[in-house]
């Protein structure tokens, strides 16, 4: 058993550059975060500076320390964090800024070093949708002062749910150690239910019936009969759930070590997406869409925005295309009672925007070619929707 995890360990350390020492599994990528706040210390009236658009549990776990979530608005081409804002929001409270590699890119993280260090700030990168990007030719998640990822169903490469922090300061990770030897297990049952869906996901999460599964999979977490990338608690109130301090379980480790080594071919096949999208957006008449297309982007989604985002995805079951909606609110994916995240709606307005209007569309490079052409009619269909960026 603590030979997989350790084997995973491994294999996460060596593809980072990393010793397997700096290494720490979680049941899931938040759970890692909360607790690098804990070891730094972050509590009662601290701020943390986090992009306006990000996944709700970003700023619970901010809130379970006692601190604060600051939001700043992103740049519209990037979705990244706009760094130029941050600096008017730090307070003599600010302790910490997170840098989020939004949808696969990093952000500019010389420009946060530089201001971390300015302001004597812990920097922290959210590379939950970046495992094997890089800035610079550094691989995301070994540049600030300390990491975390997920490996959640739609992360670069999945164990279902599940996440992993890097630390490699040596004294940081003398605490981090002791905090992390009181996280809970992962029950037999859970292990067994996880490893099913693993299973049902691999063989059933087909294009034609996409739209259906996801349906049920949130209806079954909802009910609590599987366990779900997140519980109602987490997406209604800011209470800690109950066992949300979990480590990773053995089946999270034997998967990660098999989908970490095929991990350089599915971000290859995503950035081939990528290109083929750019170049089908060209040929429709519009200018490459948002993104740019950098070689250190894995393009974990290929976003567009579109006008008339519900009959778009009318259109994509229609089609059959597995559209996705990150984020569809800045704090995805809340959609009212913003204030109990102390988010005040009105405050971001490139974020805000975006999420009304964000749609993601699928990996293409290693779909057949009836599929592909399902995808290309539907982005025609859709045509007189899309927002030139
Ligand atoms: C930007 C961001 N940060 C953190 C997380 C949390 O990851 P996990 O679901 O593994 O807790 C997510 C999840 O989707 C995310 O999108």
């Amino acid at each position: 058993m603590e030979n997989n995890k350790q084997l995973y360990k491994f294999e996460i350390a060596k593809y980072l550059g990393v010793s397997s020492d700096s290494v720490f599994l979680f049941n899931k990528g938040r759970v890692a975060l909360y607790t690098i706040l804990k070891v730094y210390d972050i509590k009662d009236g601290d701020e943390v500076i986090i992009p306006a658009f990000t996944c709700v549990v970003v700023p619970n776990a901010i809130i379970y320390c006692n601190a604060k979530p600051i939001y700043v608005d992103i740049d519209a081409k990037s979705y990244n964090i706009d760094t130029s804002l941050i600096e008017a929001k730090i307070t003599s409270k600010t302790k910490a800024i997170i840098a989020q590699n939004t949808f696969g890119l990093a952000p500019d993280l010389n420009e946060l070093k530089r201001i971390a260090d300015k302001h004597n700030l812990i920097l922290i990168e959210d590379c939950t949708h970046g495992f094997g990007g890089s800035y610079f030719g550094m691989k995301n998640g070994t540049i600030a002062d300390a990491s975390f990822f997920s490996t959640q169903w739609n992360k670069p490469f999945s164990t279902g749910l599940g996440g992993f922090a890097i630390v490699t300061d040596d004294r940081i990770r003398v605490k981090f150690e002791a905090l992390s030897s009181h996280l809970i297990t992962p029950s037999k049952k859970e292990e067994i239910m996880l490893s099913l869906l693993i299973t049902a996901r691999k063989y059933f999460l087909k294009p034609f019936i996409y739209f259906q599964l996801v349906k049920l999979y949130r209806l079954l977490s909802k009910l609590n009969i599987v366990q779900g990338s997140s519980s109602g608690i987490e997406l209604e109130s800011t209470n800690m759930p109950n066992n949300y301090l979990t480590g990773s379980g053995n089946v999270q480790a034997i998967v990660g070590v098999k989908s970490i080594r095929k991990i350089d071919q599915a971000n290859q096949d995503r950035r081939i997406s990528a290109k083929i999208y750019n170049e089908l957006f060209e040929n429709l008449g519009f200018p490459t869409i948002n993104i740019p297309v950098s070689e250190n982007h894995i393009f974990l989604k290929y976003s567009i925005l579109v006008n008339n985002r519900k009959w778009v995805f009318e259109q994509a079951e229609k089609f059959k295309v597995e559209l996705g909606e990150w984020f569809i609110s800045p704090i995805h994916p809340i959609e009212e009672h913003f204030e109990k995240w102390f988010y005040t709606y009105g405050e971001n307005s490139i974020a805000e925007y975006a999420s009304k209007h964000i749609i993601n569309l699928p990996i293409i490079a290693s779909v057949n070619e009836a599929y592909r052409k399902r995808i290309i009619n539907f982005i025609e269909a859709i045509k007189p929707e899309l927002i030139v960026p």
